[in-house]
């Protein structure tokens, strides 16, 4: 594995591309699946249909956005969904095609979405229940950017629904962040790609849209240790706890010999401030505020899957405190504060918030 990976670093070079032999050394989302299935034995294919499924979804959802401005599907709705915030058109319509595309799927058993209160029992039409996984999902994560054209994303948590469960409730899905047997993202950015880890390094596709495949532009991803960048609110600074108020200060400080004043990125759409993070390094806080005491981002759908996708690319995920992926959930929309990104810099931050470190 490389010790990071640059973005594009495995694209395909110019010239060849304009020679028409485009995209042949370039593996899709579906050869890269089976392949790995085909390693597994015993493997019935049905975790592949379900990640083919969400890529499937996915796409339906870009094709989409990508209309907005043009077709009447941005703003709101005029509803206020579960977490009392206002739901955008973009956000129903994302919801809709993944749970229409994992129940028709029939690989999936239940769903727990930010856009619903409850989780989703999924029976096929015969009324037998057969699916084994349990997806949890931000259907549209950074919703209240797309009117101004900026990358939003979707985020999915993956589980197995426990050994003779029986009918499966949330309950089932109330697991924590470390029995997650996938997890992943897609970005709708510059371009749209694809992002998972099933416990075994992160890989990330890129889509061509005139072939609507996703390719392999990005095997491998490992993040830097640490970096020189970081993204917060800081709108809300007056409200943080002091150990980060003064962790900010460090990043602050005027210490060129060791590459500060940090530079402050916050596109305010966390997959994408993620994302970003996750390919040059950087840490991501939403912190406790006054206003959302326990943090704003929800446990099960947006902390835990790239907390674990960050930790397989080398990176580290914690509230300030716990590591997130040991957290026990209590409820399905539950929020967590969150520091993430590079190793060094959450290490750090976890210092200050217990005064081991002070910005001196
Ligand atoms: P969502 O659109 O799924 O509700 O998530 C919005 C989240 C997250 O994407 C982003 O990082 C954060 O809200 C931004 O919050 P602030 O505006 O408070 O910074
Ligand atoms: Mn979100
Ligand atoms: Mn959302």
């Amino acid at each position: 594995m490389n010790d990071v990976s640059a973005p594009g670093q495995h694209a395909v070079n110019f010239e060849t591309w304009m020679s028409g032999q485009n995209y042949t050394r370039f593996k899709t989302l579906e050869q890269f699946i089976i392949e790995r299935q085909d390693s597994i034995p015993h493997s019935t294919g049905a975790f592949s249909r379900l990640i083919r499924d969400l890529s499937v979804a996915g796409k339906i959802v870009n094709r989409d956005m990508r209309r907005a401005g043009l077709v009447d599907i941005a703003g709101t709705t005029g509803e206020v969904n579960v977490q009392g915030e206002v739901q955008q058109k973009m956000d129903m319509l994302a919801h809709n095609e993944f749970v229409r595309a994992l129940k028709r799927g029939g690989e999936c058993c239940l769903i727990g979405s930010e856009e619903h209160a409850e989780a989703i029992p999924i029976s096929t039409q015969s009324g037998d229940q057969d699916g084994q996984y349990i997806v949890l999902l931000d259907p549209l994560d950074g919703s209240s950017n797309i009117e101004v054209n900026v990358s939003v994303g979707t985020i999915f948590s993956i589980y197995r629904l426990p050994d003779d469960y029986g009918e499966p409730d949330l309950g089932a899905a109330l697991q924590a962040g470390l029995n997650q047997i996938a997890a992943g993202y897609i970005v709708y950015g510059s371009s749209t790609m694809f992002v998972y880890t099933t416990g075994d390094g992160v890989n990330g596709f890129t889509l061509e849209p005139s072939i609507g495949e996703f390719l392999l532009s990005h095997p491998e991803i490992r993040t830097p240790k640490t970096a020189r960048s970081y993204s917060i609110n800081e709108g809300n600074y007056n409200s943080f706890e002091p150990g980060l108020r003064e962790y900010i200060k460090w990043m602050q400080a005027l210490e060129p010999h060791d590459g500060r004043p940090y530079s402050t990125r916050y596109i305010g759409s966390f997959v994408s401030d993620f994302h970003r993070n996750l390919l040059k390094g950087g840490i991501y806080i939403y912190p406790a505020t006054e206003k959302n005491p326990d943090g704003k981002l929800r446990l099960m759908y947006e902390a835990n899957p790239l907390a674990f996708i960050v930790e397989q690319a080398g990176g580290r995920a914690s509230d300030g405190h716990q590591r997130i992926l040991e957290r026990t959930p209590e409820a399905l929309h539950q929020r967590t504060p969150l520091y993430i990104g590079s190793e060094e810099m959450v290490l750090r931050a976890e210092r200050f918030l217990a005064g081991k470190e002070v910005a001196g």
